[in-house]
């Protein structure tokens, strides 16, 4: 092994382990590249995982082998990110025959563990998007295969990455408002981006995990590392009153129903070339509909839901997510021993910039060029003192710009500094499902619920 090569995957192995020390140079030379496989062709793997890889670091790493379980959504992906690697109908016969050194997981969110497990033992580092998986023995089976095997896992936390979040972090971390004891965090899905998720295979626990883990795991990981404690007990309230069996009338397939005059939400996916080829046109070989019926009767996600966290270090949490706003955005505040923060992000009558609604989730999704910049505010209110207005620029494609700079450092600068503990592993990975799933069975059970009972993790006061 070249010491270039051996450099690269030191420095992928650091990252999994939070270390903040540079390691060496990353050089890749053309006969070194790294060798990346990608299960699960849908949109987040053609699209950020696939296309934009491909065209952004096709000098310095390659793709050996796609796998998708609906063979015509593989084969329009190959096409879609411009590769001409081996596709594959099994997985294990990738991994063997391939023989990548970084796998990347990017399916269904209840099957991440089978792809994530058989990898490790097969001798890959992987990549996962997140949520790491959907319930307490799944994570417990992951956490076990990352240490037998020896290999690393890195869970894809993006949001961590956008200048807004980063400031927040460099602000706490700084003690500008001295010890945090509480935090408010409330998110807000508007009626297009909320509506997706009970269009397809999220609308259902079994799927998805639930909002609370789908969704929030984003959330709680940016609490937890904003926060820098893990969580201890979980209380939460959740229920479906909008969404599934609550609307009015139902259908089969959104574009041909016979509510579409009347229906608020009627979608026309037939409309978007892209999302026809990946899905519609392939719907024969596996039934996968993404624009089902947000109101069939199968869906049991709760669609309004809150919690109560309380962390190791005793900062206590209120959070909560509903589904169905007006306007899609979120507001955090912080409470400290010397004052108090607080952020949001895309309160429309907050913002000179208007944006609308419909456009807001394809804008977060979207991998086009960075060119939808303005500044979004962070107040910081001291105790006895008047406040300051600290102005951070915000972007709006590629989830507030976190998409990018997570894929910079991952390949193309591994060994730059990581002052604020971007990269995220397995634990992390771990304690932002934990609570979610802890969420669901105290919605459940009507108990609070104890982290370290979950799995063999034993919440940290402080993370690292
Ligand atoms: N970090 C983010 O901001 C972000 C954004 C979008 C999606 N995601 C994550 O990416 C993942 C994929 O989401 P998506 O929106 O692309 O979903 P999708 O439904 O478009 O794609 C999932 C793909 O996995 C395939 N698949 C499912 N089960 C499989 C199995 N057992 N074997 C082989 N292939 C299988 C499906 O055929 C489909 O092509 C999810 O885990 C989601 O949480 C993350």
């Amino acid at each position: 092994m070249t010491s270039s090569r051996r450099a690269f995957l030191t420095s992928i192995s650091m990252l999994a382990a939070h270390s903040v020390f540079p390691v060496g140079g990353f050089r890749f030379g053309k006969a070194e590249k790294l060798k990346i496989a990608l299960v699960g062709t849908g949109i987040r793997g053609t699209t950020f995982w696939g296309k934009r890889l491909f065209d952004t670091y096709s000098d310095i790493l390659e793709f050996v082998g796609l796998h998708d379980h609906n063979p015509g959504r593989l084969a329009y992906a190959q096409s879609y990110i411009g590769t001409d690697c081996p596709l594959f109908d099994h997985f294990e016969t990738m991994i063997r025959e391939a023989r990548p050194e970084l796998l990347i997981v990017t399916t269904k969110d209840s099957t991440h563990h089978q792809f994530i497990i058989k990898a490790l033992e097969m001798g890959c580092d992987v990549l996962t998007e997140k949520p790491l998986t959907t319930d307490a023995a799944k994570c417990q089976a992951i956490l076990a295969a990352e240490r037998n095997s020896g290999n690393n896992l890195i869970v894809g936390f993006n949001y961590r990455w956008s200048p807004y979040n980063t400031k927040i972090k460099e602000l706490l971390s700084s003690g500008i408002i001295g010890k945090i004891t509480s935090v408010d965090f409330h998110w807000y899905l508007n009626t297009y981006h909320g509506a997706s998720y009970f269009r397809r295979w999220h609308g259902q626990i079994k799927n998805s995990g639930s909002l609370l883990v789908h969704k929030a795991t984003h959330h709680f990981d940016l609490l937890n590392w904003w926060i820098d404690s893990e969580p201890a007990e979980v209380f939460a309230y959740g229920d479906l009153e909008f969404y599934g069996q609550n609307g009015p009338y139902r259908g089969s397939n959104c574009r041909d129903c016979a509510h579409t005059a009347i229906c608020d939400f009627y979608w026309d996916i037939t409309k978007d070339d892209f999302l026809t080829n990946l899905y519609v046109e392939n719907e024969h070989h596996d039934g996968y509909i993404r624009d089902n019926c947000l109101f069939r009767d199968e869906i049991d996600i709760y669609d309004k839901m809150s919690a109560q966290v309380r962390y190791q270090n005793n900062v206590q949490l209120s959070y909560s997510l509903t589904t169905y706003s007006p306007y899609e955005g979120w507001r955090a505040s912080f409470n400290g021993t010397e004052g108090r923060l607080e952020a949001w992000t895309d309160i429309p009558y907050y913002q000179d910039v208007k944006v609308s609604e419909s456009e807001k989730h394809a804008l977060e999704l979207s991998q086009d060029k960075e060119d939808f910049i303005r500044s979004e505010p962070i107040i910081v209110h001291h105790l006895w003192k008047d406040f300051e207005i600290v102005k951070v620029p915000r972007e709006r494609v590629g989830h507030g710009g976190g998409d990018g700079r997570l894929q910079d450092k991952l390949f193309l600068d591994p060994s730059a500094p990581d002052p604020y503990g971007h990269m995220a592993g397995s634990r992390d990975g771990a304690m932002s499902i934990l609570i979610g799933i802890a969420a669901r069975e105290s919605i459940q059970t009507r108990k609070a619920v104890q982290i370290a009972a979950m799995t063999d993790l034993q919440p940290r006061a402080q993370r690292h």
